[in-house]
């Protein structure tokens, strides 16, 4: 899709002139607070200009702390950089929404987002609980609110002008299409997992139907080993291009027409995946014809985020 060979400039038109989403994206699911400050700053000076966050993830202050040093520092502006969060399921009632987006902007020391997402499609219990269960372990679904009603409340946050645009994760084509057809305002983004063992085709077509820009997590296969970094096709195409496994996979995603969210944790590896250039076409054919498929994450089927246990390849 691009003939561009500097894809590390890449960026998406939104629908409804909601912008352009940078295609390298840096996300933020990183579990030690330290550590979720060096690494978006790294990840700032690396050239990530796209965050991806998310209340669930508990460091929104830390990632709003590292981006307002790091825009003072590098004299950057607002407008330079794309920030994402993500209301939580047990924030999915209509009354909860404005609340737990204020919360969210509040925490990022910012004062508009470009991008809100529903996490996953599943509502939890409401409260502050994010992780509400039984006594059995069971987790508690709130089946008294739809995926429509919480859509509706974030058209509002557009309207007020609040968010820039608005989007689905953890979703598939059964219950997007609905969520399209009766949306005032459409989808412009939606996040899944994707990869060349999850290339999920027929959601990226749909996606390029409508003008929603399809945006990938574990392009990199969440990093796991064995798994892509370590695939045999990925590898030899890596070495005859003099390029690391990790940039072959990243410049596919480009490449096909998705935005992507990896997650480097240190300096050199923000810089090694921000340093990605176009693939010979023979190339992107050769990892399309892979046919190893593997879902890392059951969080589509459950709303509970985590890995399937090993042995879930197909
Ligand atoms: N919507 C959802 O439900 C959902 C679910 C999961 C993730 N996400 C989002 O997607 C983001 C991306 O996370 P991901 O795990 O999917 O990303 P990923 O890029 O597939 O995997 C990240 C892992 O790859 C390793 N890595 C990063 N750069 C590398 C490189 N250049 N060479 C070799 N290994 C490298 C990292 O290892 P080190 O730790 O050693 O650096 C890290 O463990 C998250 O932060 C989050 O924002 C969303």
């Amino acid at each position: 899709m691009n003939a561009s060979s500097d894809l590390r400039m890449t960026a998406i038109p939104l629908s409804h002139g909601a912008g352009r989403m940078p295609a390298l994206g840096f996300g933020t699911l990183i579990s030690d607070p330290t550590l979720t400050i060096t690494a978006t700053t790294a990840a700032l000076e690396a050239g990530f200009r796209h965050f991806d966050c998310a209340e669930r993830y508990r460091n929104e202050r830390e990632v709003g702390q590292a981006l307002q040093a790091g825009l003072a520092a590098g004299n950057i502006a607002r407008e330079d950089i794309f920030v994402t969060t993500k209301l939580w399921n047990s924030n999915h009632r209509p009354e909860r929404v404005e609340p737990a987006f204020t919360a969210s902007l509040e925490r990022l020391g910012l004062n508009y987002l470009d991008l809100y997402l529903i996490h996953t499609p599943f509502a939890f219990r409401p409260g502050d609980d994010q992780d509400p269960r039984d006594p059995n372990g069971n987790v508690l679904y709130d089946h008294d609110v739809t995926l429509l009603d919480t859509w509706k409340a974030l058209e509002t946050l557009v309207d007020h002008g609040k968010c820039r645009a608005i989007g689905l994760s953890d979703i598939g084509l059964n219950e997007l299409k609905p969520i399209y057809e009766s949306a005032r305002i459409k989808p412009a983004v939606i996040q899944v997992e994707s990869h060349p063992y999850l290339p999920e085709t027929e959601l990226l077509d749909y996606c390029k139907r409508n003008g929603i820009v399809f945006l990938a997590f574990a392009p990199l296969g969440h990093g796991m080993r064995p798994g892509l970094l370590e695939d045999s096709v990925i590898t030899a195409i890596a070495a005859r291009i003099g390029k690391t496994p990790a940039q072959v996979l990243l410049a596919w995603a480009v490449e096909r027409g998705t935005a992507l969210l990896t997650t480097p944790k240190s300096a050199a590896r923000a810089r090694e995946s921000f340093d990605i250039s176009a693939l010979p076409q023979d190339a992107v054919e050769e990892i399309d014809r892979i046919q190893t498929r593997q879902r890392l994450n059951a969080v589509v089927t459950t709303g509970v985020p985590g890995f399937i246990p090993s042995g879930g390849r197909t």
